[in-house]
């Protein structure tokens, strides 16, 4: 055990399960008592509070999904008057109305408190240098990596995202240890550097602290060898409180450690909601054990990942890096498949760059796939013919589904300022 960990760090399994379900009982007082919504849920699905007498209890509780806190937009979710928020955040609302999350003084703290673990498992120290380029505003990337950087004592440079030259202009000139941004993002400063005859081996960094998207082990060795960085992953979602959920340990870098004193995870069946046991892969599911202002009960992530036993934080469980989310599974002629599966293959493949987009059209009545990869610069005619024949070996085999791949010029994709996306669905454009 190190002696920089904090206490929550250090609690056995038994003291932290001890300590869960003391939580877990009062957040499930507390939300009966204060929002309509679970007591209404709760009373619909014959439990109440008290029936919670151990952890294994609470699958007897009803899940909730984004569609209630959309139903309940903007205020109905809170468990506190709205004289005690400090501050609120929304999801982008680009696919129906948006979500409000809000936090109180105690939850802010709560949330620094976590961040700041999170850049200590990363190996920050206090008095290192932390560039945030996750977006600041209602997403909750910057300010929550902000906040949790000065909690740790680090100092920050708060370069939120966009204007990817004077990013790698004041990485050089402020000589940053550590770098907090997506890891789509990172590839994009990756290649500013390199536009600007800067060896991106050569900065400051030391350390990156990658989420908010998914990514591979692919991605993984391509940022850490073209930077020569550690690179780890930072996983949350602002329903839950926003990044700082649960993170990766470097000197382990074999999935995250989920900060379970705070965030209880569960992982159920998809289809059945019924919950699995650890080790099988699943939907996410998260509750909050000390948040004040926005608790959530058994909310559904649609993250499809598996918990397994700490390693680095022995205290602590493990998930999996994300496999992928359930809204951006393709179903092609009844195989899933999802962007991750296609990262790795093409940031296996020589010749193309790692910027890759997926294309998804109707040809008569059936869907069609088009992975569209961009060949490197240097890359001859050959090499581009060998590629494309090789990332669709590599669907057909890996994958077991048959898709097109066109490798198109250097430079030509549209590159992240944020979180990528991935696939273009043309289904219903005529
Ligand atoms: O993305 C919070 C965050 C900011 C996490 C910065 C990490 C770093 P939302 O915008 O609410 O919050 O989106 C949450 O993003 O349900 C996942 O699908 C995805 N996601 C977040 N982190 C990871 C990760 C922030 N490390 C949604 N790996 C989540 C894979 C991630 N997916």
């Amino acid at each position: 055990m190190a002696d920089w960990w904090d206490a929550g760090e250090r609690l056995g399994r038994a003291e932290l399960r001890a300590l869960q379900l003391e939580r877990l009982r009062a957040t499930l007082g507390r939300v009966y008592e204060r929002v309509p919504f679970y007591r209404e849920a709760f009373d619909k699905a014959g439990v109440r509070p008290e029936d919670c007498r151990s952890l294994a209890d609470l699958a007897r509780f009803p899940l909730t999904t984004k569609a209630d806190l959309r139903d309940n937009y903007p205020f109905g979710m809170f468990a506190v008057d709205q004289a005690d928020l400090r501050r609120l955040h929304a999801s982008s609302g680009t696919t129906g109305t948006p979500t409000v999350v809000g936090y109180t003084e105690a939850d802010l703290s709560m949330w620094a408190d976590m961040v700041a673990r999170a850049i200590r498992a990363a190996g920050g120290r206090p008095g290192h240098k932390v560039h945030v380029a996750y977006g600041y505003g209602l997403f909750t990337g910057g300010l929550g990596a902000h906040y949790g950087a000065e909690r740790l004592g680090c100092t920050v440079i708060p370069a939120s995202g966009g204007m990817t030259a004077r990013q790698v202009r004041l990485i050089q000139d402020l000589r940053p240890e550590i770098i907090m941004v997506t890891p789509s993002y990172m590839l994009t400063l990756l290649d500013e550097f390199e536009r600007q005859g800067v060896d991106p081996r050569t900065t400051s960094l030391k350390v990156g602290i990658f989420g908010a998207e998914p990514w591979t082990e692919e991605m993984r060795r391509e940022i850490e060898e073209r930077c020569a960085i550690d690179a780890v992953d930072i996983y949350g979602l602002s329903e839950v409180v926003g990044p700082g959920v649960a993170s990766e340990c470097v000197e382990t870098k074999d999935g995250l450690h989920v900060w379970e004193d705070h965030f209880y995870p569960e992982v159920v069946d998809p289809l059945t909601g019924e919950v699995l046991p650890d080790g099988e892969l699943g939907e996410l599911v998260f509750t909050s054990l000390t948040k004040q202002a926005m608790p959530v009960i058994r909310y559904r992530t649609r993250d499809l990942t598996r918990l397994l036993p700490g390693t680095a934080r022995p205290g602590f469980r493990r998930m999996e890096k994300i496999t992928g989310r359930s809204d951006d599974m393709v179903i092609l002629r009844g195989v899933n498949l999802f962007p991750t599966q296609v990262e790795e293959i093409v940031l296996r493949t020589p010749g193309v760059a790692p910027h890759f987009q997926l294309r998804l059209t109707r040809e008569g009545r059936m869907d069609a796939l088009t992975v569209r990869a961009e060949a490197r610069p240097d890359a001859t005619p050959d090499e581009r013919a060998e590629a494309a024949r090789s990332i669709a070996a590599g669907m057909k085999d890996g994958v077991g589904v048959t898709v097109g791949v066109e490798i198109v010029e250097p430079e030509s994709l549209e590159r992240s300022v944020g979180k990528i996306k991935r696939i273009v669905d043309l289904r219903h454009t005529p």
